[in-house]
């Protein structure tokens, strides 16, 4: 199944299969030619991959990089070290870099890619739930600064991204419910059907069933493509859609420390918040409420390592580098699959549904 990205002279495919690693060397050629490669991963995929990535290696011939694994990892010196190794690979423009992992390893080889002797194409094997559904189709890169995440970058678009979903199977399962949320949130600014898909086949998903997979798959990457069109820099507010729940998600990531809580578990429960925000300050329709109730039921919820304090999470909310001039931005849900931006959300509906969500935890 392949779906376009529509963006011009920087269109690309997202191929979305399932176990179909031997024919990666061939597609990759048919896409982007004969090229001399690098292929970037981190040490337990290259641990857990060890014999595809030695049949990729012997067809493609590519250097490899190895980076440690972890968003601790995700830093400045990491990337550097990446190019240090294609400058002494002696690489040139015609290189292209493949990113073999999760979200930490696509944003490093991206941003990589985008800096490498001013710009080589990329392309992105996606390995998590979440790099599939969102990490890997974008062209958003980056690494973390000790002032913040992902707060040094380039939007640079891949030119291919190939989902694989047959890598899944070993995929722990903390980090599988933690993508999740990238789908769930899909159900809020996805459409009626995209709410209906959710709403009926959650079970399916959640319990690994690989058609059901599949299908949540290729209509979360549809959602994210469709808001990467109308917004590729997200500049028109179109793509800020793609945050809803993110405002509270990463005052908790922040609150909570991070590595503490993943970012999709905190995800999550920034979904909680804004359907209950959303019901406060009257964004839900009345006739939605039921709707709603219903789909809630089956936000898998992860336990916290502690209760948040709500004062504490409003004030990071307030130091996020989103929050421009001290104004809070939220996706706030509207009819079933639909959702709008509001900046005009007041201190006191906030503490409250900080309060209805992380009170009785
Ligand atoms: N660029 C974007 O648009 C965008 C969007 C969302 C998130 N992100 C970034 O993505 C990162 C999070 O990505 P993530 O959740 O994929 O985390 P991750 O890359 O850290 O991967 C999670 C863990 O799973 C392991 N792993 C990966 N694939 C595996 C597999 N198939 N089997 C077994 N283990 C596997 C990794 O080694 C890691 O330990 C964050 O840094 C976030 O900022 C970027």
């Amino acid at each position: 199944m392949e779906i376009r990205v529509n963006l011009g002279e920087r269109s690309y495919p997202v191929l979305v299969v399932h176990d179909e690693a031997v024919h990666f060397p061939a597609r990759l050629r048919e896409v982007c030619g004969a090229r001399p490669c690098a292929l970037v991963t981190n040490v337990t995929l290259e641990r857990l991959y060890e014999r595809q990535l030695g049949s990729w290696q012997a067809e493609l011939g590519f250097v490899r990089v190895v980076i440690e694994d972890g968003e601790q990892h995700k830093t400045i010196a990491t990337w550097q070290s990446v190019l240090d190794t294609l400058l002494a690979a002696r690489l040139d423009r015609s290189a292209l870099l493949i990113a073999f992992g999760g979200g930490v390893v696509g944003d490093i080889t991206g941003f990589a890619a985008a800096a490498f002797l001013r710009g080589v194409d990329y392309v992105q094997v996606p390995t998590t739930l979440l790099a599939m559904v969102d990490a890997s189709v974008g062209g958003k890169t980056g690494v973390d600064h000790p002032m913040g995440k992902n707060l040094v970058g380039a939007f640079h678009q891949p030119s291919l991204v190939w989902v694989d979903t047959a890598a899944l199977a070993t995929l722990p399962r903390r980090q599988l419910v933690a993508g999740y949320a990238e789908v769930f949130k899909n159900a809020f600014i996805g459409g009626a059907d995209m709410f209906a898909f959710i709403n009926q086949g959650h079970r399916a998903v959640l319990a690994g069933e690989a058609d059901a997979m599949v299908q949540a798959i290729q209509r979360s990457i549809r959602v994210k493509v469709a808001a990467v069109e109308a917004d590729e820099h997200e500049r028109s507010g179109r793509r800020a859609l793609l945050n809803f729940g993110h405002t509270f998600a990463h005052a908790l990531e922040r609150c909570m420390g991070y590595g503490s809580i993943l970012h999709g578990e905190a995800v999550l429960w920034g979904i909680a918040c804004a359907c209950d925000l959303g019901r406060r300050v009257g964004s839900v329709p009345e006739q939605a409420r039921t709707a709603y109730d219903e789909l809630l039921l089956k936000l898998p919820l992860p336990p916290l390592p502690g209760r948040p304090d709500p004062q504490k999470l409003y004030e990071a909310m307030l130091s996020d580098k989103k929050a421009r001039g001290g104004t809070l931005r939220f996706v706030l849900p509207t009819e079933p699959g639909t959702s709008v931006v509001r900046d005009d959300i007041g201190q006191e509906a906030v503490m409250a549904t900080l309060g209805a969500v992380f009170g009785g935890n």
